[in-house]
């Protein structure tokens, strides 16, 4: 068990650090491993009209009030800026509009609808669009749009006199440390680089636009919403580290010359592993189609969620067992990102006893998660052989010449 969290850290004379550690959490957001646990990151500026950028999450609202209160009488707070209203970031909101009701809450139009929603009772807001600035009495707020960074409703803040640049999740991981500057060692680069692929791969057209636009900026402080701040040189080394991995995304998306089909399997007794690399077999007789087969009982979901980001298209194999697939087929399902993998061409198969489900139920899922479907579930009965193998190499053929017609670049 840690200390009491009461950490309160100067990044500048007058913007501080209230945020909240949490070393203990091990699951974010149901699919996210924090192996280092995460910080939800709060800023308080002290300037002439005081404000706040960010919140924490609302089961640590208790320990972020009782920063907040060692720098200022919350009643002098005038604004908070919130540059993305996911929970985890605006969680405490509702307690400090009970507390404070007449403070001003900033953000874009998406994100005061979305506060709307998530609050349930008026408030005062400000709705910001890209360029436009707030005067704090002696300092200047600039708004800066970043939408799909990684909620529609995203926006970056621009503290001009200090110099500091508010991201939210842009550039963030989730690390919990005492030290509140990022160094870029081995672990933090490691959950640096698991965050960027989770939540912000998908976006990377945005992250780049993003990048482009803050990179001739004067930036002395990135405060990210979650873990380190970048400062020195660590900010030149998140701005590339993130671009790098953008535009190699890109490059694998849109800018290749051959094809890569994941074909995902599980199997009780090893007729739907022969299975699978009899459909490869077919697959691969077409030029420029390569097949990576892989058993997904055990793989990591980090390592799942890399395949299905990277395939081109996708065919999961599954027995049949109670007329239901498995649970190592539904954690796939839920890391497929409609958003990244729509348009996808999938197919299914199978080996099965005496009923076959498995196939169309595993078609008519990666139909509602908007891939295109392959509508000729593979299913085959036990041992796939004789006849049952020329049938898998004839799907397989098949799978290719649609995959060439609907996905392949023409
Ligand atoms: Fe950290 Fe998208 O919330």
């Amino acid at each position: 068990m840690k200390s009491k969290d009461d950490k309160i850290t100067e990044i500048t004379k007058d913007v501080s650090w209230i945020g909240v550690l949490d070393y203990d959490i091990r699951t974010f957001d149901i699919v996210m491993t924090t192996e280092h646990g995460t910080t939800y990151n709060s800023y308080f500026i002290n300037a002439g009209k005081k404000a706040i950028v960010e919140l924490a999450k609302a089961k640590f609202c208790d320990v972020f009030l009782e920063k907040l209160r060692k720098l200022t009488d919350l009643s002098e707070i005038q604004y908070i800026i919130v540059d993305h209203t996911e929970p985890d970031h605006v969680g405490s909101l509702k307690v400090l509009l009970d507390l404070i009701p007449d403070v001003i809450v900033v953000g874009s139009g998406n994100a005061i609808r979305y506060l709307e929603d998530i609050l349930n009772k008026p408030f005062r807001s400000l709705v910001v669009k890209h360029g436009d600035k707030l005067d704090l009495g002696n300092k200047t707020l600039t708004f800066i749009a970043a939408p799909n960074l990684h909620w529609p409703d995203t926006i970056y803040t621009y503290l001009e006199e200090d110099k500091v640049l508010f991201t939210c999740d842009s550039f963030g991981a989730h690390y919990c440390s005492e030290n509140l500057f990022s160094n870029f060692d081995k672990d933090y680069t490691e959950s640096f680089k698991y965050y960027f692929d989770v939540i912000l791969r998908p976006f990377s057209r945005f992250m780049l636009k993003a990048i482009d636009f803050i990179m001739p900026m004067q930036i002395d402080y990135i405060c990210t919403g979650h873990g380190p701040v970048h400062r020195g040189e660590s900010i030149a080394t998140a701005m590339e580290l993130s671009s790098v991995w953008a535009r190699e995304y890109m490059a694998r998306t849109t800018d290749k010359n051959g094809y890569n089909i994941f074909v995902a399997y599980i199997s009780a007794y090893g007729y739907t592993k022969e299975a699978a690399s009899i459909i490869a077999r077919g697959i691969e007789e077409t030029k420029d189609i390569k097949c990576e087969v892989a058993d997904i009982e055990e793989m990591p979901l980090d390592i799942l969620e890399e395949k299905l980001t990277n395939c081109d298209g996708l065919i999961v194999g599954s027995p049949t067992i109670n007329q239901n697939t498995l649970l190592p087929v539904y954690k796939l399902f839920a890391l497929v990102n409609p958003i990244r993998d729509k348009g996808k061409l999938a197919g299914s198969f199978g080996s099965y006893g005496w009923s076959g489900e498995a196939p169309r139920i595993i078609l008519d899922t990666f139909r509602s998660l908007k891939f295109k479907t392959f509508e000729e579930p593979g299913g085959v009965k036990f041992s796939p052989e004789g006849s049952k193998e020329d049938f898998l190499l004839e799907y397989g053929r098949k799978y290719a010449v649609t995959f060439m017609n609907e996905c392949g670049r023409k």
